[in-house]
């Protein structure tokens, strides 16, 4: 398991194992490859993140990560891998994640990206993302980094 601290200074445990943290959790959190590309989607008051949200009570974590996705990028989701979970201990509350890698099939334009500006498609994610504003608080922690690590290790990218 690995501890850090979030950009807000929070508590941040990770683990690769299989849903360590909860069976049922209320948040996930998409790694979404297009083409060779990242997809992302561009938060109207957080920036640049990959697709995720909470999970609804008519669905699973599994649904809530399709539907998240298709809902901000206007992407259709081929092939879904359960990466593994994050738990982050907030001042108020305590959130938990299921983290997914999806491979995409096709992205279609959408009439509505809810709270989002829609889909971001990048040939590589920059190296200044900690400290770059156009980036989202949720990619700034070692989440996405150790994540990008095991998705090498794993050979699921290059
Ligand atoms: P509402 O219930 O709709 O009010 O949502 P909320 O604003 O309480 O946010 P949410 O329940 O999604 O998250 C609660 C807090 O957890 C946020 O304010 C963040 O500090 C933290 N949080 C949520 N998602 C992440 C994440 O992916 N990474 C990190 N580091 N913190 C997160």
């Amino acid at each position: 398991m690995y501890e850090f601290k979030d950009f807000y200074r929070n508590t941040v445990q990770l683990s690769f194992d299989d849903h360590p943290f909860s069976q049922a959790p209320k948040h996930v959190w998409v790694i979404c490859r297009y083409q060779n590309q990242w997809l992302l989607t561009n938060h109207q008051d957080r920036g640049y993140e990959f697709p995720g949200g909470k999970v609804e009570p008519f669905e699973n974590a599994e649904e809530a990560a399709l539907r998240e996705v298709k809902e901000e990028t206007g992407a259709a989701v081929k092939k879904l891998t359960y990466i593994g979970q994050y738990k982050v201990l907030g001042r108020e509350k305590v959130i938990i994640k299921n983290i997914y890698f999806a491979e995409i099939d096709k992205i279609e334009k959408q009439e509505t990206y809810y709270e989002t500006k829609g889909p971001v498609l990048l040939n590589s994610l920059p190296g200044d993302i900690a400290k770059n504003r156009k980036y989202s608080f949720i990619m700034k922690d070692s989440v996405l980094q150790i994540s990008l690590e095991k998705l090498k290790k794993d050979g699921m990218i290059e």
